[in-house]
């Protein structure tokens, strides 16, 4: 694609005028904005960047590798993985409600970046002058427009607005021109795999927010099982009509542990194990949604086989509310 590929050069060339022979950190999370920017960046300027990706203990099943195999494998991107689930369950013990959850996540993100941040800044380098962030065009409007003005908050988002001052560092924001499709064009063009590039959003506390009041490590093992068996199936059923995956004609999809126990029967043996909600939405716009009408088959399958092979969930129920009232997390 020769626009694209004159795009990718142009914004290589914008890049390296910028920065100079300065260095760069950016924050990779694992998300498609953060991914991309990080892969136009290394594009343009290769062992200048440093990623820093903070592992807060509530991402999906081996997602951490996987990001490590993408960035530091096979793109030979400089990355520092920070393992800080220890640090992020131990705050959020016998913490329950939602918006005190998503404060503690938030703000313990920023402060374990921030001080990864300034290790990078003193000991690696002492010409990092650069905070990369994978700013899209629809986050400016957003940031700058009506969404801030609302008098309420339904739910507290991550926010990261004023890192770059308190680190000392410039803000670098090679995507803030570019709609989400135009990043995920530029992301394939530029190597990513288009699994990567295509996944459904996920959001910055993680399953922090899918499992239903208090966090445990014990919860959150099982509902990474449940929610990758919940994935893989609808990877795999295809629409007849439109031969598309019920991945790809969902907008968004994951699995809600519910920290409650129900009676069930195995074997010649009762079982008293904890439930688990899908959730399938589509929406244009994730202001409205509705539930996914999901093929019987497809959710029989996901029942069974999660029942059958993540031990200690033995109930599976489907979520079917729409946003609004319900909105597309369950907190
Ligand atoms: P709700 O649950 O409000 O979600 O209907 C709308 C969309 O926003 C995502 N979401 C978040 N994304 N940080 C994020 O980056 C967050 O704290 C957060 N909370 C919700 C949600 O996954 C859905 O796509």
């Amino acid at each position: 694609d020769w626009v694209m590929r004159d795009h990718i050069a142009e914004a290589v060339e914008a890049i390296r005028k910028q920065v100079g022979g300065e260095e760069v950190i950016l924050g990779l999370s694992g998300g498609v904005d953060s991914s991309v920017a990080a892969a136009l960046i290394h594009r343009a300027i290769g062992d200048q960047l440093t990623c820093v990706f903070v592992d807060h203990g509530l991402l999906r099943l081996n997602e951490g590798d996987m990001v490590m195999d993408m960035f530091a494998g096979k793109l030979h991107a400089k990355v520092v993985r920070v393992d800080a689930s220890d640090l992020f369950l131990g705050k959020l013990a016998g913490v329950s409600d939602p918006e005190a959850k998503r404060k503690i996540i938030g703000g313990l993100f920023v402060d374990v970046f921030k001080a990864e941040a300034a290790k990078v800044k003193e000991t690696h380098s002492r010409t990092v002058a650069w905070l990369a962030q994978g700013t899209i065009y629809p986050d400016v409007i957003e940031s700058g427009g009506a969404k801030s003005k609302k008098a309420v908050t339904i739910k507290s988002h991550h926010n990261v607005g004023g890192l770059p001052e308190q680190l000392g560092l410039k803000l670098l924001e090679p995507l803030r021109d570019l709609f989400k499709d135009e990043v995920r064009e530029l992301g394939v063009a530029l190597g990513l795999p288009p699994e990567m590039v295509y996944r459904h959003p996920f959001p910055g506390p993680g399953l922090g927010v899918r499992i239903l009041g208090e966090v445990k490590r014990e919860y959150a093992d099982l509902l990474r099982r449940a929610d990758d068996i919940f994935i893989q199936e609808l990877r795999n059923f295809r629409d007849e009509a439109t031969g598309k995956s019920w991945y790809d004609l969902t907008s968004q999809a994951f699995t809600v542990f519910l920290p409650v126990k129900s009676v069930g029967v195995m074997g010649d043996g009762r079982t008293y194990d904890y439930v688990v909600a899908l959730r399938a939405v589509q929406t244009s716009d994730f202001m409205t949604a509705d539930w996914a009408e999901l093929p019987y088959a497809l959710l029989k399958k996901v029942s069974s086989r999660i029942i059958n092979e993540v031990r200690g969930i033995n109930r599976v129920t489907y979520d079917v509310s729409s946003k609004p009232p319900a909105t597309i997390e369950w907190e």
